[in-house]
């Protein structure tokens, strides 16, 4: 890399905050190309709390725009495929600046709460998917994403990681606000809003309301490969996929897989019986006046 920095500046280090969100010191250093993004018409903007099924559903994405075609969705890794928006590290190119050099029909990932989303996407009309995932495998995910994934702070234990989440102190800020913040908006129907254990119960039918949602016809066939193709073992064997050609200075799969289990209610092996009563609370006040609700298994 032409600067000074290498990936080693960014390992472990606390977070910094973007208009009161933590979040990571490099993105924030970057936030201003960011901010000043120009949208295209047609771009798709998949959008998430972390932890939530990005990859999943950027997979599911990637196969619909190349009709199925399995061969195009190895051309390069997932994260070039569908360019995080908000990323800047040192030594890697930015979000933006892949963004720039990707040709239309772009699909742009995000994990940023709505009321940070660039402008520019309104201004565009951009179509968005929003995918949420119950709090519960969310924060259990998080953890060992937190572990694997070197540009996290180190997420102590399982017991303080759960405090630190509930009180929204984690990258990307309050699970809660996340989720409804983007719930609120989905009236506008150019948002289609999915939920991770949907997927999981049935992939065929949220496959269908996606292609649904965007306009498009896709053989059974097609449907059939986009299914077999996306499904968790797939997805662990396919390093254009599962995140094993980042350098291990960042995220390292010894420690836990970038794709781990891949199920709902994995959360029942991890919390106590008091720390589930505890996160219940605090979930139900958190949560209280929504017509928003999760299934935390399936
Ligand atoms: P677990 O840690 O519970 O296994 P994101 O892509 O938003 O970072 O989300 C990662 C989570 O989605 C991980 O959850 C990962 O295993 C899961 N995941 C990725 N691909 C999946 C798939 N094809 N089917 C089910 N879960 C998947």
């Amino acid at each position: 890399p032409s600067s000074a920095m290498g990936v080693g500046d960014a390992v472990r280090e606390e977070l910094g905050s973007l208009h009161g969100i933590p979040l990571y010191k490099s993105f924030v250093e970057g936030w201003p190309q960011v901010e000043a993004f120009q949208a295209r018409p047609d771009d798709l903007l998949v959008a998430t709390y972390p932890k939530s099924g990005t990859t999943w559903l950027s997979e599911i994405l990637d196969m619909i725009y190349h009709d199925g075609d399995v061969e195009k969705c190895r051309r390069d890794a997932i994260f070039n495929r569908v360019p995080f928006l908000e990323m800047k590290a040192p030594g890697f190119p930015s979000g933006v600046e892949l963004l720039e050099k990707t040709p239309s029909p772009r699909l742009v990932k995000t994990h940023l709460p709505i009321q940070l989303l660039p402008t520019s996407f309104q201004d565009k009309d951009c179509k968005v998917i929003y995918m949420a995932r119950n709090p519960k495998d969310v924060v259990i995910s998080y953890y060992y994403f937190y572990q694997m994934a070197k540009m996290h702070p180190d997420p102590g234990t399982l017991a303080e990681f759960l405090e630190a989440f509930m009180a929204g102190k984690v990258a990307y800020g309050s699970w809660y606000e996340h989720v409804r913040g983007w719930w609120e908006k989905k009236q506008e129907k150019q948002l289609l809003y999915l939920f991770y254990e949907d997927m999981k119960k049935d992939p065929r039918r949220e496959v269908q309301k996606i292609l649904r949602f965007l306009g498009k016809e896709a053989p059974e066939g097609m449907v059939e490969r986009i299914l077999h193709h996306t499904s968790f073992q797939e997805m662990k064997k396919n390093p254009a996929a599962n995140y094993e050609t980042m350098p291990t200075a960042l995220m390292d799969h010894s420690l836990s897989p970038f794709l781990r289990k891949g199920i709902s209610g994995d959360w029942k092996n991890h919390f106590t019986v008091a720390q589930n009563e505890r996160f219940d609370q605090h979930y139900r006040e958190h949560m209280a006046g929504s017509d928003l609700s999760f299934q935390m298994e399936v």
